[in-house]
């Protein structure tokens, strides 16, 4: 079935792959990648397809209801994925009003526009999706629980059945109650709850994921992984926030194509830590595996590997984020910590 949808904040991290995913797996469907350019969003992430005839791309502030509605008629959309967001929590500590106008007052923006265009059609909701993508840092912070003593990392049995290494024992899943400690998480919260209203107030068929820290190629270098490879490649300090016992889980943004140079541990340095720091992370897959037969299909080592590898191979990718204002930012959040 041919479908029209908008991709918010596509020339990101997450939302370029899925973008390029979109683009090249459906040739019938027309993808608009509408994105408004921040510091977080660069073009250049999508060299590979934006002269593909099913792509146009569109610089729009996505709390541009009058833009976005407009949009949504000249295009027939019949689909938003909605990833457009501010993403780093150390910013959001630093300036939480642009998160909550963005993550917020935009998202608002979105859902009211499909709501209004989609209400106006004959056949209103059907076959309609709003896919809001939030995140696990809504439950706030997961314990380091010590099982009879033993101590972290230790082997557990998840719902599913299956064994892996934890750092407690409790996971993230969809009915926990949401307890976000950041102004990010605050914002996407909150976001998430105008979803959640949409649909049990309007019939708006949505839905919203709570994903862990995706990690991979094209991600920009304020985040942990890329930030620490950029630093590397400078012989740089890299700055471990407290004594860098926060647990993370790991979710490799693509499936992409030997071994880079390994990283000097001399580097590393224990730096004041971030305020409110959620502890650990981790999520319960259980009804991703089961509903939707998701399985990860990388382990971490495999991952980071690739991952090293891509920042290497694309030295000028990471020169060109990290020229203009990127320095004056490190200089701000780092300085004297
Ligand atoms: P990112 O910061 O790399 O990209 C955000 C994109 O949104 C950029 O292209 C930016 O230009 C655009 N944008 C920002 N404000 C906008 C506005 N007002 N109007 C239109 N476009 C705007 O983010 P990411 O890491 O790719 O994350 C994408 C989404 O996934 C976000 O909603 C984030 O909360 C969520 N998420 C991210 C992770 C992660 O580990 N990166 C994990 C879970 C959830
Ligand atoms: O869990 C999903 C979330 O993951 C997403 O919703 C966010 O958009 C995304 O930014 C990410 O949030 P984190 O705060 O977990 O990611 P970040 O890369 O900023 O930090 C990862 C861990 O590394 C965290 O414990 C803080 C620590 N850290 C981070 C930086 C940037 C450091 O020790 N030093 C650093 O310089």
């Amino acid at each position: 079935m041919k479908r029209s949808i908008i991709i918010t904040g596509g020339a990101g991290f997450i939302g370029s792959h899925v973008v390029r995913l979109f683009v090249n797996k459906y040739p019938e469907y027309r993808i608009i990648n509408l994105d408004k350019l921040t510091y977080a969003g660069n073009l250049a992430n999508l060299k590979d397809i934006e002269d593909k005839p099913n792509y146009r791309f569109v610089k729009m502030d996505i709390c541009d209801f009058e833009g976005v509605l407009a949009l949504m008629k000249e295009e027939n959309v019949d689909g938003i994925i909605h990833l457009a967001a501010e993403s780093h929590v150390d910013r959001s500590i630093k300036d939480p009003f642009t998160f909550a106008q963005t993550n917020v007052m935009g998202t608002l923006s979105l859902l009211q526009a499909a709501k209004a265009y989609w209400e106006s059609l004959p056949e209103k909701y059907e076959g309609k999706r709003f896919y809001h993508i939030s995140t696990d840092e809504v439950y706030g912070a997961l314990e380091m629980t010590h099982p009879e003593g033993i101590e972290p990392p230790f082997t557990t049995k998840a719902s599913s059945g299956e064994h892996h290494m934890a750092y407690g024992e409790k996971f993230f899943t969809e009915d926990l109650k949401y307890q976000p400690h950041s102004p990010y998480s605050a914002a996407k919260a909150s976001s998430d709850h105008f979803v959640r209203a949409f649909h049990d107030t309007f019939g708006m068929p949505t839905v919203v994921t709570n994903c862990s820290n995706n990690y991979g190629p094209y991600q920009f270098p304020e985040k942990l992984i890329p930030l620490f490879i950029n630093n590397i490649r400078h012989r740089k300090p890299l700055p471990v926030y407290g004594r860098g016992e926060n647990v993370r889980d790991w979710l490799f943004v693509d499936r992409l194509l030997g071994r880079p140079e390994g990283a000097d541990m001399d580097l590393i340095t224990y730096v004041t830590d971030r305020a409110g720091h959620d502890l650990r992370y981790a999520i319960d897959s259980t009804k991703l595996q089961k509903e939707l037969g998701w399985e990860p299909s990388l382990q971490f080592e495999e991952g980071i590997e690739k991952t090293v590898k891509w920042y290497l191979d694309n030295q000028d990718w990471l020169d060109n984020v990290t020229s203009g204002d990127y320095q004056k930012y490190y200089d701000e959040m780092y300085k004297g910590r």
